[in-house]
């Protein structure tokens, strides 16, 4: 009985020795036949009580072999069989066939812009100062002279965060003038370009988010000329040579004096068009000597520092150049829109 279930454990290590099994299917018969839950090595591991004491070890032994066997061949011809399968899948491959036509990006407008106000200004020694968009109440309205009861600082009209007492999306990148000032000592000649954002009602002409170009240049002696000149600069770089500039008085609580400047209309020649809305002119940023108080809110003295800033909003900007009517059309991601800027640069 013994020797029988010896040779018998033999004929089936002998059985894995020869198998070869080459598709997946026969893969899978070996796999239950010797290593699944009925294996034909079970039954004779449970004849082993018929074995006398002193072969009980080798028979166990053997049955062991045999078991190892089994799994070292089903690992090898598992991992053969499934490169002859993707070898199989390479040889049905076309590779002269011609290859699918490359999707080119394109660059949003928005940046585009963006990027086209940064490059004038950086001609003239403005460097980029980029800062967050989650503010706290200081930066955003009480260092830039804005009261409590200032209308902006509403929940009407400013994000608070809900979880964050004192925490806010800033309403414009002024805040970067003070985030700028409160670590750095004049000279200072910064243009900050980023996303602001207003609890506005979403319409073809206002968003809850946009985007702005703030900029702020302080050293001794800086004046309200110096501003008009590097706006006049700018507009005329970014519309056309032949555009003209307008300052209004207007006002700001961080700025004195204050303007909102225009330029003629580069679209009709100033001529009158729904564009400028038949008076010529169109808006583009507001402006300002900075208010003293800013300066020494932020630890710069303003007896002998002074300075000029400015804000402009990129999208008005971008729909004047690009024809655009409507400002909802930036930020929804619609490629029939978004592709039609290939060629901008
Ligand atoms: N922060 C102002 C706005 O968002 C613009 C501005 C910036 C005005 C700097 C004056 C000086 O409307």
């Amino acid at each position: 009985m013994s020797a029988q279930l010896f040779d018998q454990a033999q004929a089936i290590i002998a059985e894995i020795e020869a198998a070869e099994p080459s598709t997946p299917e026969e893969l899978e018969a070996f796999r239950i036949r010797y290593l699944g839950g009925k294996n034909v090595l079970k039954p004779l591991m449970g004849q082993i009580r018929h074995i006398p004491n002193e072969q009980k070890k080798s028979y166990g032994q053997l049955i062991n072999k045999a078991k190892q066997l089994a799994a070292q061949k089903y690992q090898a011809l598992k991992e053969k069989i499934a490169r002859t399968a993707e070898q199989a899948e390479g040889q049905n491959l076309d590779l002269t066939a011609p290859p699918e036509p490359l999707e080119l990006g394109a660059m949003h407008p928005l940046t585009t812009t963006l990027n086209r106000i940064v490059r004038i200004f950086e001609r003239i020694g403005f460097s980029v100062a980029e800062e967050r968009e989650i503010e706290d109440d200081w930066h955003n309205f009480t260092a830039m002279n804005t009261p409590e009861d200032h209308p902006a600082r509403d929940m009407q009209d400013t994000y608070y965060l809900r979880d964050v007492p004192g925490m806010l999306l800033r309403t414009h990148t002024s805040s970067v003038q003070a985030r700028v000032m409160t670590t750095q000592q004049p000279p200072l000649r910064i243009i900050a370009p980023g996303r602001v954002y207003r609890n506005e009602t979403i319409s073809a002409r206002a968003h809850c988010q946009f985007h702005q170009v703030e900029g702020l240049y302080v050293d001794e002696g800086v004046s309200f000329a110096d501003l008009k000149q590097t706006l006049l600069y700018f507009a005329r770089q970014m519309f056309g040579q032949h555009v003209r500039i307008r300052l209004r008085p207007s006002y700001f609580p961080f700025t004195e004096p204050s303007a909102e400047m225009d330029v003629s209309c580069f679209i009709c020649d100033a001529k009158g068009c729904n564009i400028c809305k038949y008076t010529g002119w169109v808006e583009i940023l507001g402006c300002g000597m900075v208010d003293p108080a800013v300066l020494e809110n932020c630890g710069i003295d303003a007896k002998r520092y002074s300075g000029y800033a400015f804000g402009m909003g990129i999208e008005r900007q971008a729909m004047l150049l690009y024809g655009i009517n409507d400002i909802r059309l930036f930020f929804e991601n619609d490629l029939r829109f978004l592709q039609q800027f290939r060629a901008a640069f």
